[in-house]
């Protein structure tokens, strides 16, 4: 399959496969299957334990609260985040604009066995529509997180899953994004970005919990 690609204003030509087998939809680049396997890495925290990451991204969307916080994860990508703040016992909206990275999604979701089934709901939607057609009598949620692709270049190593999303992802809505999460979540905000990129539209947030390469600004509303 050839795909015309018009990402960041540039115009380019790759071959990828996209196919079905009795595993659900795969992508191929390079001659590898590619799927949305987070449940195994999942697996894998569930019978170990949170790594760093994971404890992290739980930390920044639960805060300082012991009660449960509903989310709007409002670039859900591939769903790998959002699937872990739902294992969390959060309930979970994903909401995602490409119809392409959404179908994968929702094919993973639909795969779950009935004992890997949490609170995650994915949407197929541009979040600022979404947000702007929110019902006034449903219970907007506690926290917004935001995981807009990073600018920086990906390099060699990175994971066919971040590289996946890069190509056929949305790009370019962060301008209003965060001010328009920040008057629709009850109680914070939280981007994700990497720790070579700056503040979201600049903007320098209530904190930061940092990793090696991730770090999550936390806005308090
Ligand atoms: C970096 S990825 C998110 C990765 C995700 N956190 C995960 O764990 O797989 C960003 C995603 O946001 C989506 N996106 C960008 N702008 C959006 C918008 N306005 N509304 C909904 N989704 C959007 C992109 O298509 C892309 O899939």
């Amino acid at each position: 399959m050839n795909w015309l690609l018009r990402n960041e204003g540039q115009e380019r030509i790759k071959t990828y496969g996209i196919g079905s087998d009795a595993d659900g939809l795969f992508w191929c680049f390079d001659g590898h299957k590619q799927r949305v396997d987070w449940i195994k890495k999942y697996r894998h925290i569930l019978d170990n334990g949170l790594d760093r990451k994971a404890f992290k991204l739980l930390r920044a969307i639960w805060g300082k609260s012991n009660q449960c916080p509903s989310v709007l994860d409002a670039c859900a990508g591939l769903g790998k985040d959002a699937y872990l703040i739902a294992l969390s016992g959060c309930s979970v909206t994903a909401c995602e604009k490409s119809a392409l990275v959404y179908g994968f999604l929702q094919n993973a979701i639909d795969r779950l066995d009935s004992s890997e089934r949490v609170l995650l709901t994915c949407v197929h939607a541009d979040v600022m529509s979404y947000m702007k057609k929110w019902p006034v009598t449903r219970k907007r949620p506690d926290v917004v997180y935001l995981d807009p692709m990073f600018n920086h270049r990906l390099n060699a190593k990175v994971k066919q899953h971040a590289w996946f999303l890069r190509e056929i992802g949305e790009h370019g809505t962060q301008a209003e994004l965060l001010e328009a999460s920040l008057s629709f979540a009850l109680s914070r905000v939280v981007v994700k970005r990497s720790v070579k990129n700056t503040w979201l539209q600049n903007k320098k947030p209530t904190y930061s919990i940092e990793g090696k390469t991730t770090r999550f600004d936390i806005y308090q509303v």
